[in-house]
């Protein structure tokens, strides 16, 4: 099954894929996850992104295309896939979609995640990384255990100013994506507020409707 998940920065679709993906048993491509690696490795696509993705502006379409179309075809891929953060333009779900009916593979569905403005702030500015296991964690939301708080880290664009900017490209770019996939799949809207048990539960209901779980 292919899965793709749209949503604000911060409305918890990294966490939801991570919890959804064990279970399908299906890797969780993150456009966002791939191109931190790039900019930790230092290589040329990297060096490219991180100006970009440090000012909260989306890295141009043919850089972030390449990389996705060469991830979705690697054999791991090929019973499905979660795609977080990908698409996020027009362009890009154009090319995915020619991409997946030249495979024969269409979308299952999509799933828009929705989270008022002052939790996405709030979410994100808090958001913790461990560099050395990948987990996401919140200072409020999720604590992390104390034997391990030196070790985590805070994404250079999770501070108030950058996340305004990741919203409002959102808006602009990628919240019209939900009207393109409506007229192609079946597009289910997830509210992003609750526990993790309750949206992970939401997501499998939908799923299930979906056939794909
Ligand atoms: P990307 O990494 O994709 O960031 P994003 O879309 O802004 O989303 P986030 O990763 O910030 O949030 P999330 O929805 O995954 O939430 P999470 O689960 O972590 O992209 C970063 C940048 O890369 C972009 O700005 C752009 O520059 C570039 N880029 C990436 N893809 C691109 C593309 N296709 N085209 C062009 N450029 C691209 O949760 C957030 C926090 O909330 C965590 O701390 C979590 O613990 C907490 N949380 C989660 N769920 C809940 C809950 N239910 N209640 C309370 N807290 C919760
Ligand atoms: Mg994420």
């Amino acid at each position: 099954m292919r899965i793709i998940f749209i949503g604000p920065p911060g409305s918890g679709k990294g966490t939801q894929a991570k919890r959804v993906t064990a279970k399908l048993q299906i890797p969780h491509i993150s456009s966002g996850d791939m191109l931190r690696e790039f900019v930790a490795k230092g290589t040329t696509l990297g060096k490219q992104a991180e100006t970009y993705m440090k000012k909260g502006l989306l890295v141009p379409d043919e850089l972030v295309i390449d990389m996705i179309m060469e991830r979705i075809h690697q054999h791991d891929a090929c019973r499905g896939f979660v795609l977080d953060g990908f698409p996020r333009t027009l362009r890009q779900a154009q090319e995915l979609d020619q991409a997946l009916a030249n495979s024969g593979l269409p979308v299952d569905c999509v799933i828009h995640f929705d989270v008022p403005d002052e939790e996405i702030i709030m979410r994100s500015t808090s958001r913790r990384l461990d560099p050395e296991t990948g987990r996401i964690y919140n200072i409020h939301f999720d604590p992390p255990p104390l034997e391990i708080l030196e070790r985590l880290v805070q994404r250079e664009d999770d501070n108030e100013e950058t996340v305004s900017h990741r919203l409002t490209k959102y808006r602009e770019q990628t919240a019209p994506l939900v009207d393109f996939y409506r007229n192609k799949t079946t597009v289910y809207k997830i509210s992003g507020v609750g526990t993790f048990e309750e949206i992970e539960a939401n997501l499998l209901d939908s799923l299930t409707q979906n056939g794909s779980f």
